[in-house]
């Protein structure tokens, strides 16, 4: 398949890149990691008033000289990653026509490990954060890995220039176990 992933058209005159860069517990290494993801190519960046980051989002964008036009600043999403595909909720949500993102698409970490997500990776010659950042691109969400490493904001944009096969789709689709890596919705009155 080609690796070419045009932006999702939404309702209004916008559309949102799909591959996005996640600033969460960036903490003071905010402003260097948008600036450098900005550098690569990031042109989707996801933040949030709770995590007391968004002026330094800001600067860097600022810093950048891209222009604000070409940028889609978001917030609000779904978690989603092989492991925690919470079918029910994507299947309603793509019935009403609501478009979703996956958020912790490197399960925060806790699943790069994965043996069975390690020897798929191996065969065929990425990372396991990239085939998990394809993994969603691939499904038609929207994805914002979150780095405040250069070489790792590189490797994880790298996503965009592979393509999985629909055997490794499925089965990267069978890894799901409830793995959950935030709050859990369910739970919330
Ligand atoms: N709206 C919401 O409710 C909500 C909730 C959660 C998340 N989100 C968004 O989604 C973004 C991503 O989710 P997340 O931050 O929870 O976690 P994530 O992107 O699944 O994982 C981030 C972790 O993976 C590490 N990492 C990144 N690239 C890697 C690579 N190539 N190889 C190995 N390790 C790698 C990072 O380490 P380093 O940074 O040290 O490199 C960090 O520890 C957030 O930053 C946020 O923008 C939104």
């Amino acid at each position: 398949m080609s690796t070419v992933l045009p932006p999702i058209p939404l309702s209004g005159d916008v559309s949102i890149p799909r591959l996005g860069f996640g600033v969460f517990r960036a903490g003071a290494a905010t402003r260097s990691a948008v600036l450098t993801a900005l550098q690569v190519g990031y042109r989707h960046i996801d933040t949030a008033r709770v995590y007391k980051n968004e002026a330094d989002v800001g600067e860097a964008i600022r810093r950048s000289g891209v222009p604000r036009g070409e940028l889609f600043v978001t917030t609000k999403l779904f978690e989603l990653h092989p492991f925690l595909q919470q079918r029910d909720v994507v299947a309603h949500c793509e019935a009403l026509g609501i478009a979703v993102s996956a958020y912790s698409p490197l399960t925060k970490g806790k699943r790069l490990a994965d043996p069975a997500l390690g020897a798929i990776a191996r065969e065929i010659g990425h990372t396991p954060a990239q085939v998990l950042i394809r993994w969603c691109l691939q499904r038609g969400w929207p994805t914002m890995p979150k780095s405040v490493t250069p070489e790792r904001i590189a490797e994880n944009f790298g996503a965009l220039d592979i393509a999985l096969s629909d055997d490794v789709m499925g089965r990267l689709t069978a890894l799901e176990d409830g793995t959950r890596c935030a709050w859990d919705p369910s739970t919330v009155v």
